[in-house]
């Protein structure tokens, strides 16, 4: 369970009592494993070592500056899509050697600022992003800078259709025969050096067969991009493996890492993934509190500290988070609806799931949510966003304190 078990039917993440935690630091509150963080990632690192693989964490799965500087001294990478994760990166004193920037939207100041930073290398979505960095390479002087093309290999992922990315009609990438289109004129242009072909398909994809198409699909155009003399160096294909969040089958990265190791063995590229979720996600529990149960006829009502604004997927998506109290309690389990303060229906982290009794002032742990939790969370309903706690062993620190109402109007103006 990532760091989280029951110990003596107290939930505790490592060595830990979440109640005591919730106790200190008050809830809502974000907690998250840094053993099974560093422990997610090192799988990941293994077997591409013998590739001379790089990991580029996702810095938008989980962007706190203790999780990406505890990334950083483990030796990730990082992928960016903005300036702010930019100067967080950078914050968190990471190799900018090691540092890939995505989207669709950079502006100039973006490319500009991460020319001046010195990243591995942009992956380009448009023509007219191409033309943007070429034009900024020309105005500020000397230098090339360092390209990939994502490339949008049409493949099916099967995810929700708000996070499936890699089908023609998504916004991102551009089709193979566009890419080699831009690739030729990326490597005839004085001021861009092609570095890598990129793709990235889609999030919580918990099959592995999309990756292995995708591949196929990105390796074949780099090889011939190689027979005309355009040599790049990484394939880049993206993050999106997911996690079991209910009681899927975990991803099989041993399998997956072994039929890309037979394609990329002896290719001479250099194999990169961005993965966010499969380091954080479930390495972070919501913390949250009890603060009224409503009953009626109907329904069970559990209403929580916590809310659509804490965590987003539930109402975004319809995900399913696991919910499990800090201390077991005797009881059959019961239908209820938990949900949270907010004035919206949709306000709500788990629908009509067998919980056990729970009373005003219990505490439960919604599972799973280290990944697009905080990241997500915003101050609907003037609510300030929650703490974040980082464990390690018996130790509990706090990472980002609880905002408060003025943090709430801090920058406004009369
Ligand atoms: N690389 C690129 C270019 C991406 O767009 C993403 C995620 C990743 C890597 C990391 O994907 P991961 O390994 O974490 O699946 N808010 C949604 C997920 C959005 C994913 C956006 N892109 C959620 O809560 O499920």
């Amino acid at each position: 369970m990532n760091g989280f078990h029951y110990q003596l039917d107290h939930l505790t993440c490592e060595a830990v009592d979440l109640a005591q935690v919730a106790a200190r630091f008050g809830t809502p509150s974000y907690v998250y494993s840094q053993g099974a963080i560093l422990a997610n990632f090192r799988r990941l690192c293994r077997p591409l070592e013998s590739i001379s693989g790089l990991i580029c964490y996702s810095v938008k799965a989980n962007s706190s500056l203790a999780i990406l500087t505890l990334l950083a001294e483990a030796g990730s990478g990082f992928d960016i899509v903005s300036g702010g994760e930019l100067a967080r990166v950078q914050r968190a004193a990471a190799d900018p050697k090691h540092v890939v920037f995505s989207g669709v939207g950079k502006t100039s100041e973006e490319i500009n600022a991460a020319l001046q930073a010195g990243i591995l290398m942009l992956n380009v979505e448009s023509a007219g992003e191409l033309e943007m960095i070429e034009s900024r390479v020309r105005q500020g002087g000397a230098g090339r800078a360092p390209v990939s093309i994502r490339i949008n290999p049409d493949v099916e992922a099967d995810t929700h259709p708000y996070i499936s990315t890699g089908r023609t009609i998504h916004k991102f990438g551009v089709p193979k025969a566009e890419a080699v289109a831009l690739y030729r004129r990326a490597a005839s242009s004085p001021h861009l050096e092609v570095r890598g072909v990129a793709c990235h398909i889609g999030s919580q994809i918990l099959d592995l067969n999309p990756f292995l198409r995708a591949a196929d699909e990105v390796l074949d155009l780099a090889l011939g991009l190689r027979s005309e003399g355009i040599r790049p160096e990484y394939i880049d294909l993206g993050g999106g493996f997911g996690i079991p969040y209910k009681a899927e089958l975990p991803f099989e990265f041993e399998r997956l890492f072994a039929a890309l190791a037979s394609r990329f063995q002896g290719s001479g590229f250099r194999l990169l993934i961005e993965p966010g979720r499969s380091i954080v996600g479930g390495a972070g529990v919501l913390l949250t509190r009890v603060l009224y149960v409503k009953e009626s006829q109907e329904k069970r009502f559990v209403v929580v500290d916590g809310g659509m604004n804490d965590l987003l997927r539930p109402a975004l998506y319809g995900s399913y988070h696991e919910i499990l109290p800090l201390a077991k309690r005797p009881g059959a389990p019961r239908p209820a609806d938990v949900v949270g303060p907010l004035c919206e229906t949709g306000d709500f982290l788990a629908r009509n799931r067998d919980l056990p009794e729970v009373q005003p002032g219990d505490f439960v742990a919604v599972m799973d949510a280290g990944a697009y939790g905080y990241a997500l969370a915003s101050n609907y309903n003037s609510r300030p966003r929650p703490a974040e706690i980082l464990v390690a062993g018996d130790k509990a620190r706090l990472i980002r304190r609880r905002e408060t109402v003025d943090d709430l109007t801090a920058g406004e103006l009369l």
